[in-house]
């Protein structure tokens, strides 16, 4: 079975080559994006959230999958990284790219239950999950990746995604399902 995507984001290759540029290494892998339009594409009209926005790979992506009245809230610590998100998906009505910390993003956010979470930092998958969850409709979609070991990892990673995983059981608001694939994925549902 080929599951190399097909379908690619126009600006997604313009945006690999910044990242290069800048030696950002941490992009979602093909797949995994593809993952990513697939399920925004499931959110006609959705509220979609992206913490970590890097680059603006996974960004990419999830508009790809999106139909035209979603929209995108991408939030991102380092302005550098997420100026070239901005300057390749800034002209996209549906995308609002936030340089703030994804922790305090999630205390401030007081908005409309989130349909779509593609949570790739640290708040809201190691530490403020339940918070996160918190925020997501009813049937709202939860999205990790990096779960198998990635050459990016420092030396004291695998203890937190070990936890990480050790602990969703005491989520019941979560249905999820973890996945051997591409990176090593998590889709969860908030039940
Ligand atoms: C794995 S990369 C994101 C890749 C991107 N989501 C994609 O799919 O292409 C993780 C990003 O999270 C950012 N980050 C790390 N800690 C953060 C925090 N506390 N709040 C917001 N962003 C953070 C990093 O600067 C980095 O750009």
């Amino acid at each position: 079975m080929d599951d190399t995507p097909r379908a690619r984001p126009a600006a997604l290759d313009a945006i690999l080559t910044d990242a290069t540029a800048l030696g950002f290494a941490m992009s979602c892998e093909e797949r995994t994006g593809s993952l990513l339009a697939t399920l925004a594409a499931s959110k006609p009209g959705g509220r979609i959230l992206e913490l970590g926005t890097g680059v603006g790979a996974g960004a990419a992506w999830l508009l790809h999958g999106m139909t035209e009245d979603a929209s995108l809230t991408s939030v991102e610590a380092d302005p550098a990284v997420q100026a070239i998100a901005a300057k390749h998906l800034g002209h996209d009505s549906r995308a609002t790219f936030t340089t703030t910390d994804a922790d305090a993003w999630i205390t401030a956010y007081t908005g409309p239950p989130i349909s779509l979470a593609y949570v790739d930092c640290r708040p809201g998958k190691f530490h403020r999950l339940a918070a996160l969850l918190a925020l997501l409709e009813p049937g709202g979609l939860y999205i990790v990746d990096d779960l198998l070991p990635q050459s990016t990892w420092p030396d004291d990673h695998q203890p937190r995604v070990d936890a990480f995983l050790a602990h969703l059981p005491d989520h019941p608001n979560l249905l999820y399902t973890p996945a051997r694939w591409a990176s090593g994925l998590l889709i969860g549902a908030r039940v």
